[in-house]
């Protein structure tokens, strides 16, 4: 039985730990706990505090929000306090928050009470103002009550509107700054060039970004935005939580398409599971669902306690560690050589998901050693054998997090790591700086071969429906592609006959023939997404774009190549003098282009496709350039989605309602309330043939 004295002396100390968590967490953006530890301190405090009441403390972790704002940025005082949420753990937590509810409300069980659920998005929250629809501050949550301003670096965000059109006189949006992974992934990979600073996830990258005191950087920096809730408003958004949703997106917001509305506990937490499932195919961190009540008349009786609304709450994720055994390391060899181990793990559950391999990153991790030489997971090395703890992220590949050396089989012995490629036995050497060996193997390494396929068919390259990873590797063990020109000529080379193909299990006369219809489509391509294509090293699809924006056409990049393999001379100093192509990157592409062997490949492939030129963006001769046009009604000869990038292509602004500031609106048959508001407005009206003859030839 926990005594008087036991209880409050812990609270001290629980109020401690809480306080600088929270300090790391808000104020310094690199957190010292991890999520699940945190929750389970607070959950700690809070039951403390339930058992003995009169031991609350003046600074209870219960009552704070986050942490002081720091030094740097002016302050912003929060017209409406930013608020946390409680949190629930399992279905029976949801169960009480209903019943919590209803008792509150005074509402029979009987009585309908629907709930939104929508994904809890981990970045960081942000509250921004508009008066007479112009953005006139951005502000970080702070204490919750007085928070970082932020406005400048915020305008820099492409999900932040700067104007709201038919927004009501003053209107907060507040929602979550985000990164996702690939960006985030793409954020480290430069910072570790650059010798920069490493971020620990992508939480930590959005609020280093965001909190920038040069807003040039932020812009440099992909954050996203979503958002679901709002502070002070000079007239109300919706009478639901669904319908302000609905509204925030009308204005110009982004908001979660997960976003669901749901009758009561069971089918939130049915939307939970759900949402859990996708968890990690989202491409950004959650960690949780959100539950608010949906009648906004219910959700203002409700009102707060001290820094929690009642009517909302936070269904958690489990947390994701889990110990098991490591049975073995493997080694993969990359589409550029790299030799990257494998953890092969006696499966085991790591928050809901059966996990049976995890990354090792590379030889130093295996050895307890980080890329500077420091030491991780206090040096303890990792051993086949070893019984070691699994940390699944919101991302997908899991990551051991610690070995328990106690538990060391008496034989284990220290990994060696292989210096040869397991695949094709070349050297695996590793240079200086880096911290992986890589194959030398290059086109005679079959591992490597697969995996340059599979990324040229992948999605954001060649992207050939009906050829994934899975056929790549069938067509290439069967001996018919080995390379990318071959893809090309799988048509020719199968024929009329297509007979070997189709007496392959789960082929026949109407998928061969769709393959290669689905093939032919895709051999007209753009400069830029063939070389990212090509799955050169260091040339990822930003600079495959520079590159092709730099030299134009197909030939021009070619002769430039050549002009460039002395890595010297006006062609090469020109090159890397392009803003944001480095020496590595541009190293990478000539030294690719001036192997013999890969060049013949490349040049084999080029004669198969017909290859787009860059086409330069001009919009001084556009008759709309800087003009805010409307899209309505039905269009016939192109999407809503073509007509909209065409026009900002010219140099447009596309906006989905009429106002005074619309110049043009096209109109389509079926066009109703927003072609007679032009009418009214005298905006001017064109047709969809008028519209095309307007823009034609740009
Ligand atoms: S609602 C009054 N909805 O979680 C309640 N918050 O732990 C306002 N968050 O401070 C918050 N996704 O930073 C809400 N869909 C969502 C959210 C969300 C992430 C964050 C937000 C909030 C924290 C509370």
């Amino acid at each position: 039985m926990l005594t008087y004295e036991d209880a409050q002396s812990e609270l001290a100390q629980l109020a401690e730990m809480l306080g600088k968590a929270n300090t790391a967490y808000h104020g310094k953006d690199a957190p010292d706990l991890d999520d699940a530890d945190y929750d389970r301190l607070k959950r700690r405090n809070s039951a403390l505090e339930a058992a003995f009441p009169d031991l609350k403390r003046t600074d209870s972790p219960s009552d704070q929000v986050g942490a002081a704002p720091s030094e740097g940025f002016s302050k912003i005082t929060h017209a409406v306090s930013m608020l946390s949420l409680s949190n629930a753990f399992d279905a029976e937590d949801v169960t009480e928050f209903d019943s919590r509810i209803r008792k509150y409300l005074g509402l029979e069980a009987t009585t309908p009470l629907p709930f939104t659920a929508e994904p809890k998005i981990d970045g960081l929250s942000l509250s921004l103002r508009y008066e007479d629809g112009r953005l006139v501050h951005a502000a970080t949550r702070g204490d919750g009550s007085v928070g970082e301003n932020v406005t400048t670096n915020a305008r820099t965000i492409a999900d932040i509107p700067q104007r709201l059109a038919h927004a009501p006189k003053t209107v907060e949006v507040r929602g979550e700054v985000y990164m996702s992974h690939a960006d985030f992934e793409a954020l480290n990979a430069n910072q570790s060039k650059k010798g920069g600073k490493l971020f620990a996830n992508p939480r930590n990258a959005a609020a280093g970004s965001l909190r920038q005191l040069d807003a040039e950087i932020t812009r440099a920096r992909p954050l996203r935005f979503f958002a679901y809730a709002w502070g002070e408003l000079s007239e109300p958004l919706a009478d639901t939580q669904m319908g302000a949703i609905d509204r925030l997106e009308t204005l110009g917001f982004k908001t979660n398409p997960l976003t669901q509305l749901c009758d009561g506990p069971e089918a939130l937490v049915t939307h939970y599971g759900k949402i859990e499932q996708q968890r990690a195919n989202l491409g950004y961190d959650i960690d949780g669902v959100v539950y608010k009540v949906n009648d906004l008349a219910l959700q203002a009786r409700l009102g707060f306690r001290s820094t929690t609304p009642r009517w909302a709450i936070a269904h958690k994720f489990a947390a994701e560690l889990a110990w098991t055994r490591l049975e073995g390391i493997d080694i993969q060899v990359g589409r550029t050589g790299a030799l990257s181990p494998v953890a092969r793990l006696a499966p085991v559950t790591v928050g809901g998901v059966v996990v049976s391999n995890a990354t090792l990153h590379n030889e130093d991790y295996i050895a307890g050693r980080d890329a500077k030489g420091g030491e991780i997971r206090e040096g303890k090395d990792i051993r086949i054998g070893d019984w070691v703890q699994i940390y699944r992220a919101g991302d997908v590949i899991p990551k051991i997090a610690d070995v328990d050396i106690s538990k060391r089989p008496e034989d284990a012995v220290p990994f060696d790591f292989p210096h040869r490629c397991p695949e094709c036995q070349s050297d695996a050497p590793r240079e200086v700086g880096d911290a992986v060996r890589r194959c030398t193997g290059g086109l005679i390494c079959p591992a490597q071969t697969v995996e340059k396929l599979k990324h040229f068919v992948g999605r954001s390259a060649f992207d050939i429906e009906g050829l994934g990873a899975k056929q790549v590797e069938q067509f290439h063990t069967d001996g018919w592609i080995a390379e990318p020109a071959d893809i090309f000529t799988l048509r020719d080379r199968f024929g009329s006959g297509m007979q070997q193909l189709k007496n392959r299990e789960g082929w026949g006369d109407k998928s061969a023939s769709n393959l290669f219809d689905a093939i032919d489509e895709k051999r007209v391509i753009g400069l830029g997404r063939l070389l990212f294509a090509l799955g050169i090293r260091h040339v990822g699809e930003a600079a495959s774009n520079l590159f092709a924006a730099h030299f134009g056409t197909w030939t021009a990049l070619s002769d430039g190549m050549d002009a460039a393999k002395p890595l010297s001379g006006p062609v090469w100093d020109d090159l890397v003098g392009v803003d944001g192509v480095g020496e590595v990157m541009a190293t990478s592409l000539v030294n690719a282009f001036s192997n013999p062997e890969e060049r013949a490949a490349i040049n084999r492939l080029a004669a198969l496709l017909d290859i787009q030129d860059v086409v330069r963006r001009d919009t001084s001769s556009s008759p709309v350039a800087g003009k805010t046009v409307v899209f309505t009604g039905s269009l016939e000869k192109m999407t809503r989605a073509e007509a909209k990038a065409k026009a900002e292509r010219l140099g447009a602004k596309v906006s989905g309602s009429v106002s005074a500031k619309t110049d043009l609106l096209v109109a389509g048959p079926g066009a109703g309330s927003k072609a007679k508001k032009a009418v009214e407005l005298g905006v001017q009206t064109l047709d969809e043939d008028e519209w095309l003859a307007l823009i034609e030839g740009l």
